[in-house]
């Protein structure tokens, strides 16, 4: 069957075909689908006149840049991105448009999906989210960001997965893969080095090449290469005191020369900065400069941006050139042809049962038990007859706020809605708040609508909690961070690694009273707790997003076993953590010196022998492990030869349950210094109570390597190596060793 699309050309309307090859139909090549896309890019390039090829290159409104009318080029329309769609601004302000067809689900935040530590999620969230893109007719989504958690201070951690450059890459591949299934593009942010908020537009990140190359970049590599992004958006901060969104060396050489990405480098809303560099080195499509383009103004148009008219100018006048002008309307023709112009995309879908489904397995298979002391979870509704649910972040909806990723979600289960759907009948539920922390809930004009005041001063609050508490079975407290400025919010760090609100006291408060205690932390990073011996449950549960409380539920319940493991380590406090210990992040400072070098998260803590409050990898189940011993293929292996790992993991409780088994390397003898060990590999098994499985892992070359700043190349040193497997990067149950000659 031939599909006929309606196109207007040059004022007039085109009859084009399109879905099948060799159709015969005489209409301009870059209309037809069945050609190669290079061809394609290369006649609609060369129809194009100089004002419309620099007209493609910036914005012409919040979150759309033009097209080429005159050719039935369509605009190619943006979302925010990560979590869930954006709701619709104004053309030309961030306030709502006011639609009411622009609701969303809200999937769980980025920490949330790569605490799975299963890539199947991922690819279930990247296929959920796309088809939520889809169906509102956007064609960039502007995520997913894989900026490596440097200071637990940052807070947009939770926009990012993690701490490690291996799960991070690991986890980005299928999210990107699946969003682009939908004919819509990924934009990877933020490239690269955005790893604070503090001083965010002027900070000069200093790091050496090595750390770069092993720390900062790879997660980045994975989705240009392994999964394909079309495209990638620059960073607000400064790298060689260049900026991130015009940036030679990053976007010129690493991203497009060493990397092959022939997609568009997207500038951050406002990141950037001088015509001349977005010219040179490597800007193509420039967003959110200016926001009054509308206005009649004369100046801060959109015309008025970097790659509009004062580009045209340099054209004109030669002293910019065509060869680098049509390789940026090269590479933002491929990004439309392959979306916007994609005649072959699915039709996606919104709000769908399957989207609230996959929101709420993902989100349930993230959460980390930390601490279970006692068996005090799963709770057994059979026996515990009042439950005491106390804290602010049990009733407060936490998808308005935090920035450009705030949404507008059709619906949101909030934790005790969560808990008090599934006792049923079964148990009473109680509530109390204990704390007031932010009552604010709007951002950009979208309200969550919930009344948070409260007239009751601090120490009533914590007084009714802890008799509440004293008369219950069991108390959940639900608290941790929140949206707000200083929290996990865009545009500002926090200030501390403690809760905030004084929930510390109120935690120990409760924790006097009642020994069937949980803790429950909602966030986006770690915290302190100095409360943690003090209490027998705690758990991590993320921005869980739409399903947020059914999923809670479903863990807390038993429901669900808990399988999820930390994508970065909790530190027992902030000077554990490499940036902090060596005084190397400071909010104020311009130029940020990452001294710690490679040894981030884990890596830090290995190093300097800290104990972290919870390891990276660490998350506890209802059913228990054990682990076989680990064989290795080879004892002795050539440089180029892979070897294979296996290890038997059996399920020696009560229960079905998930385990990540973690493979990590360290190089036992080499010429420079390295981390104590690394993740190289991990592998989710579902195991019945009583099963054993194999897992297997192959270890290539390439995972004993190191970057060589000297020769820009990555060296495998001939040597012993020693394979750890574990249910953490602490808890490691078995070694093997092999050596390569
Ligand atoms: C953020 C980006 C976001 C963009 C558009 C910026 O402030 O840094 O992550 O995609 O705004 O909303």
């Amino acid at each position: 069957m031939k599909k006929t699309l309606l196109v207007p050309l040059a004022g007039a309307v085109l009859l084009a075909s399109c879905g099948q090859a060799g159709n015969g139909n005489a209409g301009p090549v870059y209309l037809d689908v069945d050609r190669p896309l290079e061809e394609r890019v290369e006649d609609a390039l060369s129809r194009m006149t100089l004002e419309e090829k620099v007209r493609v290159l910036h914005a012409q409104s919040k979150f759309s840049s033009a097209g080429v009318p005159r050719l039935g080029i369509p605009e190619l329309w943006c979302t925010d991105g990560p979590h869930g769609i954006r709701p619709e601004v104004l053309w030309d302000e961030w306030d709502q448009a006011g639609w009411t067809n622009d609701s969303c689900v809200a999937f769980p935040a980025l920490t949330c999906l790569a605490a799975t530590w299963n890539e199947d999620m991922s690819a279930l969230y990247g296929k959920s989210i796309g088809e939520e893109a889809r169906y509102r007719e956007k064609d960039v989504l502007l995520g997913p960001g894989v900026n490596i958690y440097r200071t637990p201070l940052n807070g947009r951690n939770f926009e990012y997965m993690g701490e490690d450059p291996y799960l991070a890459s690991k986890m980005v591949v299928p999210y990107v893969q699946q969003v682009q299934e939908n004919g819509v593009a990924v934009c990877v942010k933020h490239f690269a080095l955005n790893n604070q908020e503090a001083k965010r537009h002027e900070y000069d990140a200093v790091v050496d090449d090595r750390t770069l190359h092993e720390i900062y970049l790879p997660a980045f590599k994975a989705a240009v290469q392994e999964g394909g992004a079309w495209s990638v958006m620059g960073a607000y901060n400064l790298y060689r005191g260049q900026h991130l969104c015009h940036n030679e060396y990053m976007l010129n050489g690493v991203l497009k020369q060493d990397w092959g990405f022939d997609g568009a480098v997207i500038s951050d809303w406002g990141g950037t900065h001088d015509t001349a560099e977005s010219i040179s080195n490597g800007l193509d499509l420039e967003f959110g400069t200016w926001t009054n383009g509308l206005r009649g103004e004369t100046s801060n148009t959109y015309n008025s941006y970097y790659l509009a008219d004062p580009y045209l100018a340099r054209l004109r006048s030669g002293e910019a050139s065509m060869e680098v002008l049509d390789d940026k309307v090269r590479r933002v023709l491929r990004l439309i042809f392959r979306t916007a112009m994609n005649t072959r995309k699915p039709f996606g879908s919104l709000c769908s049962p399957e989207h609230y489904d996959a929101a709420r397995r993902i989100a349930g298979e993230g959460i980390v038990l930390l601490k279970n002391d006692g068996g005090v979870l799963p709770l057994d509704l059979s026996s515990t007859r009042r439950i005491a649910v106390i804290g602010e972040n049990a009733i407060k909806m936490m998808t308005v706020g935090g920035g450009s990723s705030s949404l507008k979600v059709q619906h949101e289960c909030t934790p005790l809605e969560g808990i008090r759907a599934a006792a049923g009948d079964k148990a009473e539920i109680v509530y109390e708040r204990g704390y007031v922390g932010d009552i604010s809930g709007d951002y950009n004009g979208v309200v969550t609508g919930q009344d948070l005041s409260e007239s009751r001063s601090e120490s009533q609050l914590t007084a009714d909690a802890v008799a509440l508490a004293a008369s219950s079975d069991a108390v959940i407290f639900v608290g941790g961070l929140n949206k707000s400025a200083h929290q996990d919010c865009e545009d500002s760090d926090r200030l501390g690694l403690e809760l905030p609100y004084d929930q510390d006291k109120v935690i120990s408060a409760l924790a006097k009273v009642n020994p069937n205690l949980v803790v429950v932390i909602i966030s986006g990073n770690a915290v302190a707790m100095p409360w943690a011996d003090e209490v027998n449950g705690i758990v991590e549960a993320w921005f869980g997003g739409s399903e947020a409380g059914n999923a809670l539920a479903d863990v807390l319940f038993g429901k669900v076993n808990p399988s999820g493991k930390l994508p970065f380590t909790f530190p027992a406090k902030l000077e554990d953590n490499g940036a902090h210990a060596l005084g190397a992040y400071d909010p104020d400072a311009v130029r940020v010196e990452y001294k710690e070098g490679i040894y981030v998260g884990y890596r830090w803590a290995d190093k300097m022998q800290v104990k972290p409050l919870f390891a990276f990898g660490h998350g506890l189940s209802y059913t228990d492990f054990s682990y076989g011993g680990a064989k290795c293929s080879k004892s002795v292996v050539r440089s180029s030869a892979d070897v294979q790992v296996s290890v038997d993991v059996t399920n020696i409780g009560q229960v079905a349950g998930k385990e990540v088994v973690q493979l990590y390397i360290g190089d036992d003898e080499s010429s420079v210094e390295r981390p104590v060990r690394e993740l190289k590999g991990f592998r989710k098994v579902a195991l019945e109570p009583g099963e054993t499985r194999t897992v297997n892992f192959t270890v290539t070359p390439d995972m004993l390597k190191f970057y060589d700043p000297a020769s820009g190349c990555w060296v495998l040193e001939k040597g012993s190596f020693t394979v750890y497997i574990g249910s953490s990067s602490t808890d490691i149950r078995t070694t093997a060793r092999f050596e390569v000659r």
